[in-house]
């Protein structure tokens, strides 16, 4: 879907950036340079009844789909009857304006007319009904539809199984899938016929699932050639490495992906911090389309929050798109366009810097965090990360396991590690150009090392140059403590103190209450939030503790 028609939409853009000097770069100029396709779901109303709304269409995007006009019963509006009045409207104003147009959606279990879930059809007559839909739908509009979401959420959510309790799947049962395929393809040879569906993204079992169905499509023959990922998302959101690793899987099947229906919602009224988060998980989706070179399209649900369907439907969250209501850019568009623009016009040709502040922070017995700064990407480039681990202290990434590669983000989560065990992490940066040195770091998971349990905890008691703390230490392992030491740490002047050094006192799983007197000026009832305790057992066996009831490893 992608390169090509952007290719044929790229003198249509020209004359558009010709006709509007006032606007410097509308995303639309440096995504259609960059061969993405930018599209936006389209309400009907307002395009209808706002110039503004179809003037930042046009200006802002080259990819237009229907958030409802193309729906079954939005056109099939009896059975040998059909209302095209929108769906041609909107086809009319992206041909005239270069716009390439995705279909959405021929078989769905929501949005169906009345005249046909009421029917008393038989199963024949049923896939005719869905065979005259798709011909007369995907006929009409044969050769100016990219791609067509053919059929939309079939996979559970909860089960990654197919949904059996669809319309589609209970009229017709399973094969309704392959068939709605092969009738789309007879409508129209060329469009790219697409699986579309919500969680499909990244990892689990529902987007299993639709790894599974899709496989097994192309396993036997079913013309499909995509997969939409919806990302209705909640802020904060940002791409991780289980994106990349589903676009590449995908990828390996022959399929290519778009994003199709992104948002990302904020609980109301949202902050001026909140809608910085929000940009960042923008400017993620589009740094992640261009970097993954099955990603055709970025789509979001809507431009403007004026019209969006997410209040109508989560009570109390909004503001989940690119504009405000009063059609002004926010940071989340000002995020897409440094992406769309970084290296516009030429070639990178300088590997990235060393990543700076790398740095691993044991989280539980089985986990660690490793974080680091992100590296300036340098002229024309765009960075991601690699990222390799080893129990092997100076181990060469090209002889340990790598863990994760093309990370947008700054951040790796280590599970199912070893209890009181040290890692070894190195993380590297690359661009076109080549790789970034690396920056190595390490850390061992708690148990037989302790680690900081950060808990709340409270002075109970103060007194001129002293105070006392309560705690209780629960000995949740299966080793008993071989001495111990509590530290905590609290803002100020004083900012981390070792302080109380304990012997033996548990055998094993028990629980014991510390009282501790320490020369220092805290007042009563003073709260704070980080508690340290190093329980000495034997090196690789979990001693696991907690603190005031909070499991610490
Ligand atoms: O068409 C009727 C109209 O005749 C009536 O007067 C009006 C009164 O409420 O309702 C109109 O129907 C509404 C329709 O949108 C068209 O505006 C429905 O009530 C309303 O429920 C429907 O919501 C749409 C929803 O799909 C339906 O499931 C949303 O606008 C649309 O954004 C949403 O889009 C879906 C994608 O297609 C698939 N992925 C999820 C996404 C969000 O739910």
């Amino acid at each position: 879907m992608g390169k090509a028609i952007v290719r044929n939409l790229a003198l249509a853009v020209c004359a558009l950036a010709i006709a509007h000097p006032a606007v410097a770069a509308p995303l639309r100029t440096s995504a259609t340079a960059k061969g993405l396709l930018l599209g936006v779901a389209v309400d009907m109303t307002p395009f209808r009844n706002e110039p503004i709304y179809s003037e930042t269409l046009r200006r802002e995007y080259n990819l237009l789909v229907a958030e409802n006009a193309f729906k079954f019963d939005a056109l099939h509006t009896a059975r040998n009857t059909y209302n095209f009045t929108d769906a041609d409207a909107l086809v009319a104003f992206a041909q005239a304006n270069g716009m390439a147009i995705r279909g959405h959606t021929l078989v769905w279990h929501n949005q169906l007319p009345g005249w046909l879930t009421g029917g008393t059809f038989t199963r024949d007559e049923v896939i005719a009904i869905l065979r005259d839909h798709i011909m007369t739908v995907v006929g009409r509009y044969r050769g100016k539809i990219a791609a067509w979401d053919v059929v939309n959420e079939a996979i559970d959510d909860a089960t990654g199984q197919p949904r059996t309790s669809s319309f589609w799947a209970q009229r017709i049962g399973p094969d309704y899938i392959t068939m709605a395929f092969q009738f789309a393809r007879q409508a129209d040879p060329a469009a790219i016929l697409y699986y579309n569906d919500f969680e499909a993204e990244g990892s689990g079992a529902k987007s299993d699932g639709v790894f599974n169905l899709v496989r097994g499509l192309v396993n036997q023959g079913v013309p499909i050639g995509g997969v939409g990922w919806q990302m209705h998302k909640i802020n904060p959101f940002r791409i991780s490495a289980a994106n990349h690793s589903n676009a590449q899987r995908l990828a390996g099947i022959g399929l290519e992906i778009s994003i199709t229906e992104m948002d990302i919602r904020i609980q109301l009224p949202s902050d001026a911090q909140e809608l910085q988060q929000q940009a960042l998980g923008y400017g993620d989706a589009v740094t992640f389309c261009l970097a993954e070179p099955n990603c055709a399209a970025v789509v979001t649900w809507g431009f403007t929050d004026k019209f969006s369907w997410v209040p109508g439907v989560f009570n109390g969250f909004g503001d989940a798109l690119v504009f405000d209501a009063s059609y002004q850019p926010k940071p989340a568009y000002t995020a897409m366009q440094s992406v769309l623009e970084a290296g516009q016009g030429g070639t990178c040709t300088t590997a990235p810097a060393a990543v700076a502040n790398l740095t691993a922070t044991a989280i539980s017995s089985s986990q660690i965090n490793v974080t680091w700064n992100a590296v300036t990407p340098p002229p024309n480039c765009s960075v991601t990360y690699t990222f390799h681990r080893s129990t092997t202290a100076n181990f060469m990434p090209s002889a340990s396991t790598l863990i994760a590669s093309g990370l947008t983000t700054t951040s790796n989560l280590n599970g199912n590690l070893a209890a009181g065990t040290t890692y070894h992490f190195v993380v590297f940066a690359v661009d076109a150009a080549g790789s970034s040195p690396i920056a190595r770091t390490s850390a061992p998971t708690r148990g037989g090392g302790g680690g900081t349990c950060h808990v709340g905890y409270t002075i109970v008691n103060s007194w001129p140059g002293g105070f006392q703390v309560a705690l209780s230490i629960q000995n949740t392992g299966t080793a008993a403590f071989n001495g111990w030491t509590l530290t905590w740490s609290f803002p100020g002047a004083q900012t981390i103190a070792s302080l109380w050094n304990g012997t033996a006192t548990q055998n094993g799983p028990g629980v014991t209450v510390v009282n501790m007197p320490y020369n220092a000026s805290i007042a009563a009832g003073a709260s704070y939030n980080d508690v340290g305790f190093t329980a000495n057992g034997p090196a690789g066996t979990p001693t696991g503790f907690a603190i005031n009831g909070v499991p610490c490893n």
